[in-house]
């Protein structure tokens, strides 16, 4: 008899890896679905590989403590600090990514039948999570309208009486947008009113082009919040697998619930050990990669959006951090019923593979990584111009 999978696994869906498997039948793709760094012309900055390498040779090999490593949560607390963070190493947990932070601490907080907001447009993995944990999905909006910023009246509206957290993540994927000082101020006074811790996914917080990232850790005065980054992106190292988890606890509110988070991070042993040598000389030691990884993206997303609000039947607001262009499609002007129609048409037709909206939490875009090299980017945009002109009714 055929073995059944459990039922966490129903609804789980990844859509930016699902759609890869469409894309391996063609020849030629051009791929503007992955958020990986490296797979595009950008390369991890040398003195992080020596670290690691020195710290293997060390014979560093053994398991780590739970909790990661001292000298890198003394750097993790060094660069909160420079952010206007504050905190001190016993606030930092490292972990295998941002993904395993999230994972430990919505674990050690939601109950089956309770609820976070999530933000929509937004990362899947937080609605694959809201499977696995048993949890109810309570999405807020993202406005369109105003830049993508989140929409604190959909938050207000969502919160209810089984409501533990709120998840903002900025920058976001899969918009781009930078969220306002102003905004954060009032999502934390929402989350104050009502008890609520608040998770800031930062891991994109380094590439921001136009104006200054505000970390919310920063304003949240007596509102607990957890920050989530790690070297993925900025330090171009996603497949090294570092991240860490940052409490802001004023006046010990979420003690109780760090024990929580503790003990799970007691029974996974420890993040990978001689990777973790590498967060002190990437956060402390030199920074040129970012400055000129910045500089890449900035003009790889000002001529995407000036590309796509040339196209017609689609539109894409101001791309001000990350990776990341959401362009809407005007699905009424083409012949496509979904936005996971007008993807694999466009795989089809063009051989440009981009992730379909409803992958995000929205059923009438679809999102681009604008990773690649210029070329590669104006091949792609032209035949997306292309393919869009061909079935584009007025
Ligand atoms: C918003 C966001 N959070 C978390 C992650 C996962 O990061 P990590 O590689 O550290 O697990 C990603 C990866 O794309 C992301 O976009």
């Amino acid at each position: 008899m055929a073995i059944i999978p459990a039922t966490r696994t129903e609804n789980i869906e990844y859509a930016i890896r699902d759609i890869v498997v469409l894309a391996q039948k063609y020849d030629n793709v051009l791929y503007l679905n992955i958020g990986d760094p490296n797979k595009s012309d950008f390369h991890t900055p040398k003195h992080m590989i020596d670290a690691v390498v020195d710290a293997m040779a060390k014979n560093f090999n053994g398991y780590a403590p739970a909790e990661g490593i001292l000298e890198a949560r003394e750097a993790i607390v060094a660069d909160g600090r420079k952010k206007n963070i504050p905190c001190t190493v016993d606030d930092v947990i490292i972990t295998t990514g941002v993904s395993e932070a999230i994972e430990l601490a919505l674990s050690a907080l939601v109950n089956p039948g309770e609820n976070f907001l999530t933000p929509n447009p937004g990362y899947p993995l937080y609605t694959a999570l809201v499977s696995k944990l048993g949890t109810e999905l309570n999405p807020y909006e993202l406005s369109e309208n105003n830049g993508w910023q989140p929409d604190l009246d959909s938050i207000r509206k969502a919160i209810n009486d089984k409501t533990r957290a709120i998840i903002v993540i900025n920058p976001n994927n899969p918009t781009g947008s930078v969220c306002d000082a102003q905004i954060l101020k009032g999502i934390l006074d929402l989350a104050g009113e009502h008890e609520l811790v608040v998770f800031a996914d930062e891991i994109y917080d380094k590439l921001v082009f136009h104006e200054k990232h505000t970390p919310l850790a920063a304003l949240a005065g007596d509102v607990p919040v957890i920050t989530f980054n790690g070297l993925s992106k900025s330090y171009l190292v996603p497949g090294w697998r570092m991240g860490w988890m940052m409490f802001h606890n004023p006046n010990g509110l979420i003690s109780d619930y760090i024990d929580g988070i503790k003990k799970l991070v007691r029974a996974r042993l420890c993040a990978n050990h001689p990777l973790q040598y590498a967060i002190k000389p990437a956060l402390l030691g030199q920074q040129d990669h970012l400055t000129k990884t910045v500089d890449k993206l900035r003009t790889r997303g000002e001529y995407t959006e000036q590309r796509l609000n040339a196209i017609p039947g689609l539109s894409c607001n101001h791309i001000n951090g990350a990776f990341y262009a959401f362009p809407t499609i005007e699905l009424a002007h083409f012949k496509f019923e979904t936005d996971k129609d007008f993807v694999i048409s466009l795989l089809e037709e063009e051989q440009v593979l981009c992730v379909h909206g409803s992958g995000f939490g929205r059923s009438s875009a679809f999102r681009i990584v604008f990773l690649p090299p210029m070329d590669v980017l104006k091949q792609a945009y032209d035949r997306l111009e292309e393919f869009c002109i061909r079935h584009y009714k007025a």
